[in-house]
């Protein structure tokens, strides 16, 4: 069943909690925590103890932290200690190789990320020690911004590497492109305004794990 993962940097800044519950009853996956520290992208956003408030308020959904940090190393203890389930780090990112090890060896889910220039060769001699990829079909910053397709075409390139965990795509998805990704080979949508713009978020969450 393809999966599908709110990203909460969508969501109404003053009403987090209301977000996530709905994103839970309309059946979402996994929630989607978008963390940025204004370098490696110019945005800025949440810190872990938002995750830790969240999870300890709502425990029941799968926590698919993103960060999108210079030096993640020194926030992944941090964010497993906040409560992520899966805590994804961009291989673009200073010290990767250092903060995947660590996310293992602290027992999460770990996951990397590639941005659209990015070639997934950068992952070979790893893929075997992710549970996923998260590839960026926008350039990572913000919300809003247009699908490029071209990144598609990663996720054969992964598998012809002998990756056998999940694909995840994040950034500018949709109902309406969904099927297309689906079509591609992945498994997890990310979705922001996508999601908790949609007139029926349910219906949305029923068409994509109809897929
Ligand atoms: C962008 C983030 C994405 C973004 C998705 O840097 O990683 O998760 O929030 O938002 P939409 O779905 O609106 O493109
Ligand atoms: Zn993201």
């Amino acid at each position: 069943m393809t999966k599908l993962s709110p990203s909460i940097l969508a969501a109404d800044p003053l009403r987090l909690g209301q977000a996530a519950r709905m994103a839970i009853e309309a059946g979402c996956d996994e929630l989607h925590f978008d963390v940025m520290d204004g370098h490696f992208v110019p945005n800025l956003t949440f810190g872990p103890h938002i995750l830790k408030a969240m999870k300890q308020e709502l425990p029941g959904i799968v926590y698919d932290v993103h960060l999108m940090l210079d030096n993640p190393a020194d926030f992944v203890d941090p964010f497993c200690d906040a409560g992520a389930d899966i805590l994804t780090v961009h291989a673009e990112a200073e010290g990767f190789d250092r903060a995947l090890a660590r996310i293992r060896e602290r027992g999460v889910q770990a996951g990397a990320s590639v941005r659209p220039a990015t070639p997934v060769e950068c992952l070979r001699a790893v893929v075997g020690q992710l549970d996923r990829v998260l590839l960026m079909t926008v350039n990572p910053g913000f919300g809003g911004q247009k699908l490029i397709p071209e990144v598609l075409e990663k996720a054969g390139q992964l598998r012809e590497m002998g990756f056998a965990g999940e694909i995840e795509a994040d950034g500018g998805i949709s109902e309406n492109n969904a099927a297309m990704l689906r079509e591609a080979g992945i498994g997890v949508l990310v979705m922001g305004t996508g999601f908790f713009r949609a007139n029926d978020p349910s219906e949305v969450v029923r068409r994509v794990h109809a897929l």
